[in-house]
Order: C-alpha cells, then structure tokens, then sequence
C-alpha cells in the first residue's frame, strides 16, 4: 500500500531526495520548507504524489500551524523525516527569541514530532537525520549559546539535543519507532549563512562527498521496515549502539518542554 511521508527540509539536499524517490514508487510525500520555487518543482515532478507546505520552522508558531494542518489534512501518516537544517556562521534570534540552532535544529522536531505523534499509524516511523552519536558536551545553562557563540559547536549542540529528543519521545511513544539517522558527508545545499573561510571549507567538503541519492536506499529500507525497538541508531545501514541517556532527556524536556 502507497505510504504518506512527511519531509521537512524536503525542498533540497537529502529530502529532496527522498521525496522524489518516494514519488518514483507511488508514495505521497508532504514536504516542508520555505522555498516556494523549489518545492513548487517537486509538486510538478510529483504529478499528484507531493505536496508542498511553505513554511519557516524556525518559528515555533510556524511549526505548531503545520502539525495542526497536516494532522488535519492526513489521518494516517507512515513516516516523519526531519532534515531541515541552517548553519550560522554568527548568532541569530528569530522572531520569537530563539537561537536559531536550537529553535530550527531542535525545537522545532521536538514540537513538529509530538504535533503528529497522533497521527503516526501503526508501523510509522519517524526518521530524525543529524549526527547521532557526537560526543559535544551539552552547555546546560547555555542551550541557545548566549556566552560564547561558534557556529559549528552550535550545530552540534543542537545535534546532542536530537539525540536527547529521540530518547524522550520514544519513552513517550513507544509505538512509534524512531531512527536517530547519520547520513554521513553528503553534497547537498548546505543551507546556511556562511562566512568566506567556512564556505570555502564547505565547498571543499562537498567536492569530495558522495551524491544525496546514495543516502535514500538506507532512509526507504527504514520506512519500509522499521526497527522493533523503540529508539535506534543508524550511519546509513550500520546500527550504531546507544549510550544511556534516559536522565539527560528528562532534564531537556523538563527544560524545554514549556518553549
Ligand atoms: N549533508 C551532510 O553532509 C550532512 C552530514 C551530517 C548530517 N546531515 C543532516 O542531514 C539533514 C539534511 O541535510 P542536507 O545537507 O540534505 O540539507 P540541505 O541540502 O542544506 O537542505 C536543508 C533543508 O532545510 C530547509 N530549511 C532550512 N531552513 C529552514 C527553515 N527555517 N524552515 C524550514 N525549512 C528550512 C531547506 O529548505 P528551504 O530553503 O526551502 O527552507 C532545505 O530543504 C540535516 O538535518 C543535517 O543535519 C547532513
């Protein structure tokens, strides 16, 4: 049966990615992002298939409206797949006060997964793409950087919180399976705002990664067959073991969970 897969970040890169290959097969994706031009050509690509929702997941407002759309739109969904993402050379607040690390990174996957928790069917998965497994210290009185802002340190953070989260919600929902997935270096967009030395690093980096179609097998294989457990970890199709986070979740959602 046709499956109905929510991207964010679906737009370019990874998801984009995806949702062309899930409309290649004659799954529905519904994809998230602000970008109307690009995601205008998914939908024609899609022919039917793919559906576009513009929208700035920075903003927590923004991320609460979607998940109250699709929710409404799409009773049943198969799978959830986060991938958007914007690096920041220097700090930025958005509109509602947020560090944008940790307000588009974090946040907003935190809000936008429990906002369709209700809708996830039986055998859905929600598939988190980020960097499981990063060994970045959490700056507990420091979740939005206010102190000392890096840009890279930042994204990881935010990344460490990705991994937290998944930990949360599968005690939460321990119906729905959740993958922490790491794509490895990928070219992509690299979406961000970056300053001369980075991009130019970046560039480097891409030149040298593999295409974002070669991450789309592993993220279908789990969408088709997700993993017993309730929390796992993927690279790709190698399972990566889980250290004990249960008490850090708690306290991240214990201070978090009012945003
Ligand atoms: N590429 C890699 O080497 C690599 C390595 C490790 C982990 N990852 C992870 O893989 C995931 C996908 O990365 P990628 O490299 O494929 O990304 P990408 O090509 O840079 O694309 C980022 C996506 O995020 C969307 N986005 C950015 N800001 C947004 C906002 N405010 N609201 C809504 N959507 C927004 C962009 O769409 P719009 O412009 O339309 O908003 C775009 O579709 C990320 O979570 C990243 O952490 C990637």
């Amino acid at each position: 049966m046709a499956k109905t897969v929510v991207v964010t970040g679906g737009t370019d890169g990874i998801g984009a990615a995806l949702v062309r290959a899930l409309a290649e097969r004659g799954d529905r994706a519904v994809v998230l992002g602000r970008n109307r031009e690009r995601g205008a050509r998914l939908v024609r690509e899609g022919a039917g298939l793919v559906s576009f929702l513009e929208t700035d997941l920075s903003l927590m407002s923004n991320t609460r409206e979607a998940a109250k759309e699709i929710a409404a739109t799409h009773p049943a969904i198969d799978g959830l797949v986060f991938c958007a993402r914007f690096f920041q050379t220097h700090r930025t607040v958005t509109a509602e006060g947020l560090e944008h690390n940790f307000a588009l990174f974090y946040l907003s996957r935190a809000v936008l997964g429990e906002g369709l928790a209700g809708v996830l069917g039986d055998h859905a998965v929600v598939i988190n793409v980020a960097g499981p497994g990063h060994d970045t210290p959490i700056a507990w009185d420091d979740l939005q950087s206010t102190r000392h802002y890096d840009g890279v340190r930042a994204m990881f953070q935010a990344g460490r919180l990705n991994d937290l989260l998944g930990v949360d919600f599968a005690a939460k929902h321990p119906g729905i399976a959740y993958v922490l997935f790491h794509p490895g270096t990928t070219a992509t967009g690299f979406a961000g705002d970056y300053d001369p030395a980075t991009a130019a690093f970046i560039e480097q980096q891409k030149a040298q990664a593999k295409p974002a179609t070669d991450v789309v097998p592993p993220l279908l294989a789990l969408l088709d067959g997700p993993p017993r457990n309730s929390l796992s970890a993927f690279h790709l199709r190698t399972e990566l073991t889980m250290r004990d986070d249960s008490a850090d979740a708690a306290r991240l959602a214990r201070l978090t969970s009012s945003r």
